[in-house]
C-alpha cells in the first residue's frame, strides 16, 4: 500500500511549488467576526518531495513556529486529507514567515490557508477560493482573517457557524500604521473577555457603524471614517489587555489619522493615514511614553489574496529548458 492509499502515493513526485499568503486585519471598526482586509505581509511555503516529513522556518517571525506534527500547517492538511478519505504525504516544507505571531495579524488564519492550498495543489482537488474559504473558515470559526488572506483587499462576510458568505472589493489605497507590540496576546483571552450579550442602543448603534464602514469603503469616503471605525463590540473590552489602545483610539484622528481600530483581537492597533509621518510620530511617542516596545511601521492593502506557483528554482530550471 502506498503512503496515501487511493493510489495517490505517486504524488512523491511532485514538482517543488510555493504557496504566498497575505496577514490580514480583522474586525476592522464595528465589523467584527465580519469585516477583514489582506495586507503586504506574507507566509510564504515551499514543497518539495521527500521520504518522510521534514519543516525549516525562515523569516522575521520564525521563531515559535513549531517544527513537529503539531505544526499548524501539517495538521489543517491532515485534517483536510482526511475528510477526503486520504492521508497525507511527506513533504519537505520551508516556512518563510514575515507574519508577527499573536499579535493580530492573521498568522493562523494565513497558516489554515496555505495549508488548504496547499493540499489543494498536491492532491489536485479542484476546490475553487469559495470552497478554501468554506473550509478554512471551518477551521478558524470566523471568516474575516482567512476571507482576506483567500481574495485579497476587503472582505465583507458572515458565518452562521455552516456557511460563510463573503465579498471582496478593493481595498483602500491609503497608507496604514500599525503598531505591533512586541508582547504577543492570546486570542482565547481576548475572546474571553468580550461579554455574552449586548443590549438593544449597542448593537443598533454599532451595526449602523459597519454598514457606514462598508459604504464609506466602497465609495472612497475617508472623511466618514472618524465615527465608522467606532466599535462598541470589542474594543471597549480589550482596552485593558491593549496598552495604547484607549489613548489612540482616543486621540489618533487629531494626530494625521482618517480613522483607527484595533487589529483582530490585538494586541496591533492599525490607523488609515491622511498624514503618514505625523501618525509614525504619534504612535511612537505613545509607545515610548508608555515605555513598552512596539514596532511602529507602515503596511499597505495587498489587493491580491494567497497563489500557487512554481518555486524560483523550478521557474529558473523551465526558463533553461530543464522541466
Ligand atoms: N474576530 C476575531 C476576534 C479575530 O476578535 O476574536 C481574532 O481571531
Amino acid at each position: 500500500m502506498d503512503q496515501c492509499g487511493n493510489g495517490f502515493g505517486r504524488m512523491r513526485e511532485f514538482a517543488p511549488f510555493e504557496v504566498v499568503v497575505p496577514c490580514s486585519t480583522a474586525n476592522l471598526g464595528p465589523g467584527f467576526d465580519s469585516i477583514g482586509m489582506a495586507l503586504n505581509r506574507y507566509l510564504r511555503l515551499r514543497f518539495s518531495p521527500a521520504k518522510e516529513l521534514s519543516l525549516s522556518v525562515s523569516g522575521p517571525y520564525g521563531a515559535g513556529i513549531e517544527l513537529d506534527q503539531d505544526n499548524l500547517i501539517v495538521s489543517v492538511m491532515k485534517q483536510a486529507c482526511a475528510e477526503m478519505g486520504l492521508s497525507l504525504i511527506p513533504f519537505q516544507l520551508e516556512i518563510e514567515n514575515e507574519i508577527p505571531l499573536a499579535r493580530g495579524l492573521g498568522s493562523s488564519a494565513a497558516a489554515i490557508v496555505g495549508a488548504c492550498m496547499a493540499v489543494n495543489h498536491l492532491y489536485q482537488f479542484g476546490w475553487d477560493r469559495e470552497e478554501i474559504l468554506k473550509r478554512a473558515t471551518k477551521y478558524e470559526g470566523h471568516p474575516d482573517n482567512v476571507g482576506a488572506s483567500i481574495f485579497g483587499g476587503v472582505v465583507i462576510g458572515s458565518w452562521d457557524g455552516r456557511k460563510a458568505h463573503l465579498l471582496s472589493s478593493e481595498a483602500p489605497n491609503l497608507p496604514i500604521v500599525v503598531a505591533i507590540p512586541k508582547r504577543p496576546l492570546s486570542t482565547k483571552l481576548a475572546r474571553h473577555v468580550l461579554p455574552s450579550f449586548y443590549d438593544k442602543e449597542t448593537t443598533v448603534l454599532s451595526s449602523s457603524r459597519a454598514n457606514l464602514l462598508v459604504a464609506a469603503l466602497l465609495q472612497k469616503r475617508w472623511d466618514l471614517l472618524q465615527v465608522a471605525m467606532q466599535d462598541l463590540f470589542h474594543q471597549p473590552y480589550r482596552e485593558t489587555l491593549v496598552p495604547g489602545l484607549r489613548e489612540i483610539l482616543k486621540n489618533a484622528v487629531k494626530n494625521g489619522a482618517y480613522g483607527a481600530a484595533l487589529s483582530g483581537a490585538g494586541p496591533t492597533i492599525l490607523a488609515f493615514a491622511r498624514d503618514g509621518e505625523r501618525l509614525t510620530r504619534y504612535f511612537k511617542s505613545v509607545f515610548s511614553e508608555m515605555n513598552i516596545p512596539a514596532d511602529i511601521t507602515d503596511l499597505k492593502a495587498s489587493q491580491t489574496g494567497a497563489f500557487v506557483q512554481l518555486t524560483a528554482e523550478q521557474k529558473r530550471s523551465r526558463v533553461l529548458g530543464k522541466i
